[in-house]
């Protein structure tokens, strides 16, 4: 066991108001379980303005803030941590270009996006920035640890 990699990493993700309303958040999770990525922490919430100004508090000055959180608040998103190797890089490849125009197909935002404003998902763009939206979105007891039942269970 002490050859495998550090699974430890963690990264936030989030279906956007867009992704919910248009039935994807399903598909979402199922690529990310797809690629043998772990959930460990998943809810649906309406977000506060509060909560997104310091999600975005780096966009504060950006033409298009305003309308990101009038966006980000015109219904619930669902926000999940989810925990693997390099996952925080492997998702964002996952995900795709921040513009779906620029996005390849196979990637979230790619196959299903055809504008910025509505760009489907939020991924954490590196591993300071996952542990700070983690601890913004995520209380310690709403993530679970937990093991495949092939690794506790012996028939
Ligand atoms: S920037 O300008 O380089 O800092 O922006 P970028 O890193 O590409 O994106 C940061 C987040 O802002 C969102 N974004 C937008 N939202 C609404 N309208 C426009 N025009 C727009 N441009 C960028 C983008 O989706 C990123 O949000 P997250 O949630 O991190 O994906």
């Amino acid at each position: 066991l002490s050859c495998l990699p550090d699974v430890r990493e963690r990264t936030l993700i989030a279906v956007k108001p867009d992704g919910v309303q248009r039935r994807l958040v399903g598909r979402v999770i199922q690529r990310f379980e797809q690629r043998g990525f772990k959930l460990v922490g998943l809810k649906m919430l309406q977000v506060s303005e509060e909560l997104l100004s310091q999600h975005y508090c780096e966009l504060r000055m950006k033409p298009f803030y305003p309308s990101l959180l009038h966006y980000m608040t015109s219904g619930p998103v669902v926000v999940m941590v989810w925990e693997g190797h390099n996952v925080v890089q492997t998702t964002r490849m996952m995900v795709g270009h921040t513009n779906p125009v620029e996005a390849r197909a196979g990637t979230v935002r790619g196959d299903f996006g055809i504008h910025v404003s509505r760009n489907v998902v939020h991924a954490s763009d590196s591993l300071e920035g996952a542990k700070r939206e983690i601890q913004l979105w995520f209380q310690g007891k709403e993530l679970l640890n937990w093991d495949s039942c092939d690794q506790t269970i012996t028939l």
